[in-house]
């Protein structure tokens, strides 16, 4: 199955990927040009991606954001540009990996020979990429094993649809020029504001003296948010009084939440304190907040936000924002 490069390899996987890349992108024409606005196509040329490795410059890095290259050396600009190509998703051992059912679009004659794979089919070809722990686990171990990096997988089987794949949600049957169907190759997810919309189902309530939102997942097959761990949630709930001046405001991030545990003698390790993300569990997520004071004539608003941040998300919150979908938002009279 697809996976990034090995560590242990002394030279990249392919000889020549980027030729071979653009053969396959000169016949398959519509899924190339979809692929050409993927994040996997912009796995290694990412600014965001280039700035977080300048802080952890780890060949554990390149072997999954460029996993065409030798990961322990620079990597050219011919294999940075690829990305996660076709290359890496299709080709294993000279042979052409596609799923159990054949496209829709399929012209006689393939140019090449096909391998149908039933496991290409399912959550593993993308789990070697999609579930991974910190390097240098060791550091920064849990007492339950490696602390986790991104363990999308192991959510998606926890999920209410473990039974889809992932490319059933994130490649999608969409029709061509020709009329006929394709699975659409440009991966959308945490950049797709009706997808980010469709994921989770919210509950406010007031009962007089205190504010609730429960919040439980929707067409989602994994936390949200899932990924990386530069993904949260803010929830803003603000007091506005019968003049609409705002008189009290409360802030609480969903995400997972790191610190470091300090011993007497060992270096610090990584610890995953809480984890408040939407679906971790059976039971929805849910935030109360009692105001200082309820204006008579008032109201309260709330705002859900998705939000990309750089660098490291801490539990006071203040680091810059890249990215931000409104999920949901409302508001509700305090009488
Ligand atoms: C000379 C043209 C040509 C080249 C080069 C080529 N393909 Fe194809 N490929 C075809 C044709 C024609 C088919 C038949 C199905 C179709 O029309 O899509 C096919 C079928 C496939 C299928 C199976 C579709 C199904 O029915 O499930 C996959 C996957 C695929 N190609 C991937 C690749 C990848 C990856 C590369 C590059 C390594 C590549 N192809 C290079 C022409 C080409
Ligand atoms: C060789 C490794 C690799 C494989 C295999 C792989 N991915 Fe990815 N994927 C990545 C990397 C790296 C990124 C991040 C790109 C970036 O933004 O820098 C990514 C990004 C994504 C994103 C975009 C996330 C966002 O923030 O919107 C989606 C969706 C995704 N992958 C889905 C899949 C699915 C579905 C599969 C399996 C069919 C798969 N991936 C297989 C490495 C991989
Ligand atoms: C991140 C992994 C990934 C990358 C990158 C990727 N593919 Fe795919 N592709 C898949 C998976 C998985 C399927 C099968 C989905 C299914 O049917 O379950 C697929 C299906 C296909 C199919 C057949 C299905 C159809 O609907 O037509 C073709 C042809 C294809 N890919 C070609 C390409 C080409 C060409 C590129 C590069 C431009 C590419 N793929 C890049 C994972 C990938
Ligand atoms: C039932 C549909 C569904 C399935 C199945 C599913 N996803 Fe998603 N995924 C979504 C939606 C909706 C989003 C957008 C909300 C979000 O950002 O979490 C998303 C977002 C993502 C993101 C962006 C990170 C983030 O949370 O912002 C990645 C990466 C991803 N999915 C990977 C996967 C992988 C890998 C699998 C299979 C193990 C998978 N997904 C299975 C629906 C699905
Ligand atoms: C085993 C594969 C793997 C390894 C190793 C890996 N990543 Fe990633 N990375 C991913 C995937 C998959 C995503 C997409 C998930 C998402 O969008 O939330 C991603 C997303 C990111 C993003 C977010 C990109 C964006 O535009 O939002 C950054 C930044 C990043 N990785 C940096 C790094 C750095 C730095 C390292 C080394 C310390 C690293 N990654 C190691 C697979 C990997």
């Amino acid at each position: 199955m697809p996976s990034p490069a090995p560590l242990e390899t002394t030279t990249q996987r392919l000889a020549d990927p980027a030729t071979a890349n653009r053969a396959c992108q000169r016949c398959h024409q519509e899924i190339a040009s979809e692929w050409r606005s993927s994040l996997h196509r912009q796995a290694h040329t990412d600014p965001h991606y280039q700035s977080q490795f300048k802080i952890e410059p780890f060949a554990f890095c390149t072997g999954c954001h460029a996993p065409e290259a030798d990961p322990r050396k620079p990597v050219p600009k011919t294999i940075s540009d690829l990305g996660v190509g076709c290359v890496t998703c299709h080709v294993s051992d000279d042979h052409v990996l596609a799923s159990t059912t054949p496209s829709s679009a399929a012209r006689p004659g393939a140019h090449h020979a096909v391998t149908r794979s039933a496991a290409f089919s399912t959550a593993a070809a993308c789990a070697n990429c999609h579930e991974f722990s910190f390097p240098r686990a060791g550091l920064r171990e849990s007492r339950s094993g490696p602390l986790m990096m991104q363990s999308t997988v192991t959510e998606h089987a926890a999920s209410a649809f473990a039974d889809r794949s992932c490319a059933a949600c994130h490649m999608p049957k969409v029709r061509g020029e020709d009329g006929r169907l394709h699975r659409d190759h440009r991966f959308l997810g945490g950049r797709d504001a009706a997808a980010v919309r469709r994921s989770v189902r919210a509950s406010p309530s007031w009962d007089g003296k205190t504010f609730a939102l429960s919040l439980e997942p929707g067409d989602v097959g994994h936390a949200f948010p899932t990924g990386d761990m530069l993904r949260r949630l803010k929830l803003t709930v603000s007091v506005i009084d019968s003049s609409g001046a705002e008189v009290d405001r409360y802030v609480r991030h969903l995400q997972r939440h790191f610190g470091f545990q300090h011993g007497a003698t060992t270096a610090p390790r990584r610890v995953l304190i809480r984890d408040d993300r939407i679906g971790t569990t059976n039971a929805p997520v849910r935030v109360t907040y009692r105001p200082k004071t309820v204006p008579p004539g008032g109201s309260v608003r709330y705002d859900l936000t998705y939000e990309r941040v750089v660098g490291p998300p801490d539990e006071r919150g203040d680091v810059l924002v890249d990215g931000a979908i409104s999920v949901v938002a409302g508001e509700l009279a305090l009488d």
